[in-house]
């Protein structure tokens, strides 16, 4: 086999055979096929695209490069959530442990954050002790005992990706559908659960910034859990705006016990329910309504066990930064805008995210919002509160959020800020539902 035939082939529109796609992706990991050549091959992917067969076929390729786990040794049905990502996405940390509160087992294999949405496990070392790396055994111990863990997921889980992924980072080939869809699936698959809800993003804070692209990854990827025995469902989700009231790694953590108390911002309460709601039908659990799970305490119980089962204690207090900067209203009126990316790159700027894989975050820098679209705001009063440890960073990430809000005039029309008030509608938050 020769790559370069390879990377022809693809780059003039062919499809590529399952004999090709297994020997690149092999070659690729053990190093005979060198970087600038499967750049090259991505960068043909991206232009010309793969079909279904070709998907499926360089996905079990990277899954073949690393272990498959298997809970099948487990007394209850598996069920895991994926998100594409987004600025206050904290979803994971009240819905782990919720749905294991209603029965399933969830083996949430988590990242880091990386650029302006974050991740998981830096949101929750944020709590004293607790701890991202177990042992695939004590991964499993924690299942069986809590029925929710969320640890890093294991280098030895489809390392092909791992490797790729990083290439694509620096060589702008990121956005092409069949690699997300493969990168994703690859990972979840050999994770070994048997349902899987996608939480796709779809707006200025997420990575596809427009509905029919992610509608398409959406049905790239429930395609390809399918074919893969993995029940497997996806909802749309808005990103325009921040989810909840925070960004930042323990301000998030402090927002989700809020939901696992039975409070929280009802964007992020409907979204937790919604997902539970799709993984306890996909995993075969019915009978049991998660929002009464919510409200008895037991996903409460549950999350305590399962951070205390990884080290940490759930009832420490979480760090705050140590200065904040308040960004009043200019005007009062109705908040028409707020854009996820911009309060995402602020919160990032302010440290709560990192550039490079190697970057510490700070765990209680981040941003507050005091209204979300909708709300009547008045002139003077907080609408955001920065959080950092450096105050040298709050005038950059002032920057990022001068342009990124708009105040409507309730009974004129249009105002200087560029917003309509007195005819806001909301933007729905669960777009649309993708099934096989
Ligand atoms: N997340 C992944 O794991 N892979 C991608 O390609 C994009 C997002």
């Amino acid at each position: 086999m020769n790559v370069i035939d390879v990377i022809r082939a693809k780059r003039d529109g062919a499809r590529l055979t399952d004999q090709q796609i297994d020997w690149v992706i092999r070659a690729y990991t053990d190093g005979t096929v060198a970087d600038e050549q499967m750049s090259a091959l991505a960068m043909a992917i991206l232009l010309n695209g793969m079909d279904r067969g070709e998907i499926n076929r360089w996905t079990d390729a990277m899954i073949g490069t690393g272990i498959r786990m298997d809970f099948s040794a487990l007394d209850r049905p598996t069920a895991d959530k994926h998100s594409t990502g987004g600025v206050g996405d904290k979803i994971t940390l009240p819905l782990a442990p919720l749905v294991a509160a209603c029965g399933a087992a969830v083996p949430q294999l988590s990242g880091r954050g990386l650029g302006h949405t974050g991740g998981t496990l830096d949101k929750l070392e944020s709590i004293p002790g607790w701890r991202a790396r177990l042992s695939t055994e004590e991964m499993l111990n924690v299942l069986r005992e809590v029925g929710a863990v969320v640890c890093a997921a294991s280098d030895e889980l489809a390392p092909a990706d791992r490797k790729l992924y990083a290439l694509r980072d620096v060589t702008g080939t990121v956005e092409s559908i069949p690699l997300i869809a493969s990168s994703i699936m690859s990972k979840k698959i050999a994770e070994g659960t048997g349902a899987l809800v996608l939480d796709v993003k779809v707006g200025s804070g997420a990575f596809m910034k427009d509905r029919q692209q992610a509608r398409q990854l959406a049905e790239t990827m429930v395609a390809l859990g399918t074919d893969h025995g993995v029940k497997t469902v996806a909802l749309l989700t808005d990103m325009q705006v921040p989810l909840g009231l925070t960004a930042g790694n323990a301000l998030e953590v402090r927002e989700s016990v809020e939901v696992l108390a039975g409070g929280g911002p009802a964007d992020v309460v409907e979204l937790t329910l919604a997902l539970a709601r799709e993984m306890l039908a996909a995993a075969g659990i019915d009978g049991v309504d998660p929002a009464d799970k919510l409200a008895d305490g037991s996903a409460m119980d549950a999350w305590r066990r399962m951070i205390r089962a990884q080290g940490g204690d759930p009832e420490a207090e979480l760090p705050w930064a140590k200065e904040r900067h308040v960004l009043a209203a200019p005007a009062s009126g109705t908040l028409t805008r707020l854009d996820a990316l911009a309060v995402g790159v602020a919160a990032w700027r302010l440290g709560a995210g990192r550039t490079r894989k190697e970057d510490p975050v700070q765990a209680g820098a981040g941003i507050e919002l005091h209204a979300k679209p909708g709300d009547t705001v008045t002139a003077g009063a907080p609408l955001l509160t920065l959080h950092t440890d450096t105050p040298e960073r709050f005038e950059a990430a002032l920057d990022d959020l001068s342009g990124a809000f708009s105040i409507g005039a309730d009974d004129a029309g249009v105002d200087d800020f560029g917003g309509r008030g007195a005819d806001f509608a909301p933007r729905p938050l669960i777009l649309e539902r993708v099934s096989a």
